[in-house]
């Protein structure tokens, strides 16, 4: 159980964290290897490329969501090139003591191949993009909020957690969108099993069940998007996020623990609520989004404000990733995880419960 406190309170801690932004190029020549580099990525990788099919145009939706895939990807390229020079550094927090009683050797194994295969994962989603026109995209810096290999491990499985729910989302736009991209939901679908590899290494390395719920929590592209940024140096992409087609939100804190039971969350935005015309929407499973109401005793201060609302976990949530967002309007429909984010004024709340 573990309270994940979102990326903004996450951010404002980068600051006291030691060591300088993560900037490419990584030694194997990401994010441009020369066909030799390349050999030796797909070599780590335990694979190659897919030369199965390129669409040679995309719909507009499509190029959007593959242009936050890219740039999710190179972001986990940045991270686990770290983590692993981390490890294999013995930095402080990532030396034997504090990654046993995993092997040295296995993990550092295990982390060199999903750099290997993250690369790969970037390299596909821009080479989409290339194969239909669309200029390459530039890695930004990155800086992460953890300084320990446990709270690396943790933000790596939240990180993968949110993937885990954005990609079914590209696979229902690539279905439906009526271009040559659906015959790369296949494609999709196995970065998606393959991320769901990783995520179990992370969870049982932490000693959670590899396997966390039946159903794993859905997510829209505008909450990973938000997420994205907590990682990125504000200001340093070469091409701007903002010109990225989609919306952000003002982050959501969670205050307090959450844990597998029936709650009450203390919640923190920099901003105002309202009780009377907000309410708090949870993503968890593959259940349709849960509504609650925020608690009237709002206490605000300069110009944030906290607040309380229940987090009724044994109402049917799913272990792993629950999403929270404060939406607009206290009653009607949200069916579906785009419906929320249609809504949401602040958020995602990101959850992790065992
Ligand atoms: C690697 O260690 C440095 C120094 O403690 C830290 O600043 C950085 O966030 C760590 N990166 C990862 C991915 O663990
Ligand atoms: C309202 O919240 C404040 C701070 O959390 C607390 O001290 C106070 O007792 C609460 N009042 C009511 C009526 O719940
Ligand atoms: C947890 O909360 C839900 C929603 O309010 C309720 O239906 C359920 O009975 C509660 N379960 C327990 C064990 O309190
Ligand atoms: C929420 O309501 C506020 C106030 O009416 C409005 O300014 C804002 O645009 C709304 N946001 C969404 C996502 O509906």
């Amino acid at each position: 159980m573990y309270l994940f406190t979102s990326f903004v309170v996450l951010s404002a801690s980068v600051a006291a964290v030691v060591g300088a932004p993560f900037t490419f190029p990584t030694p194997d020549g990401f994010p441009r290897p020369s066909p030799a580099q390349l050999a030796q990525i797909q070599q780590g990788a335990g694979g190659t490329l897919s030369n199965a099919f390129l669409p040679t145009s995309l719909k507009s939706a499509a190029i959007t969501i593959l242009e936050l895939l890219t740039n999710n990807e190179i972001s986990e390229v940045a991270f686990f090139t770290e983590l692993l020079t981390n490890i294999t550094t013995n930095v402080p927090g990532y030396d034997a003591a504090a990654t046993a009683p995993l092997e040295r050797d296995y993990l550092i194994k295990a982390i060199s191949t999903i750099v290997n295969q993250e690369e790969l994962h970037a390299l596909g989603a821009e080479g989409i993009l290339a194969g239909a026109g669309q200029p390459f995209i530039a890695p930004c810096q990155y800086d992460f909020p953890v300084s320990n290999f446990k709270d690396a491990i943790l933000l790596a499985q939240t990180f993968t957690d949110i993937a885990l729910g954005t990609v079914p989302q590209v696979q229902a736009l690539f279905a439906t969108d009526g271009g040559d991209e659906i015959r790369n939901v296949p494609l999709l679908g196995s970065i998606l099993a393959q991320e769901g590899q990783q995520d179990g290494f992370f969870r049982y390395v932490q000693r959670k069940t590899p396997s966390a719920a039946p159903y794993l929590t859905g997510g829209s592209a505008s909450f990973a998007f938000t997420a994205l940024q907590a990682y990125i140096v504000p200001g340093s992409c070469p091409k701007p996020l903002s010109t990225i087609n989609l919306p952000t939100f003002k982050p959501l804190n969670i205050v307090n623990k959450p844990m597998a039971k029936n709650m009450t969350l203390l919640y923190s935005v920099d901003g105002r609520v309202s009780c009377t015309d907000q309410t708090v929407v949870y993503l968890s499973g593959q259940n349709r989004p849960l509504r609650v109401p925020i608690s009237c005793n709002v206490s605000t201060q300069g110009g944030s404000s906290k607040f309380k609302a229940d987090f009724p976990f044994q109402a049917g949530f799913a272990n792993g990733l629950t999403i929270a967002a404060v939406v607009n309007g206290t009653t009607g429909p949200l069916t579906t995880p785009n419906d929320v984010a249609a809504a949401t004024v602040y958020g995602p709340g990101l959850i992790e419960v065992d």
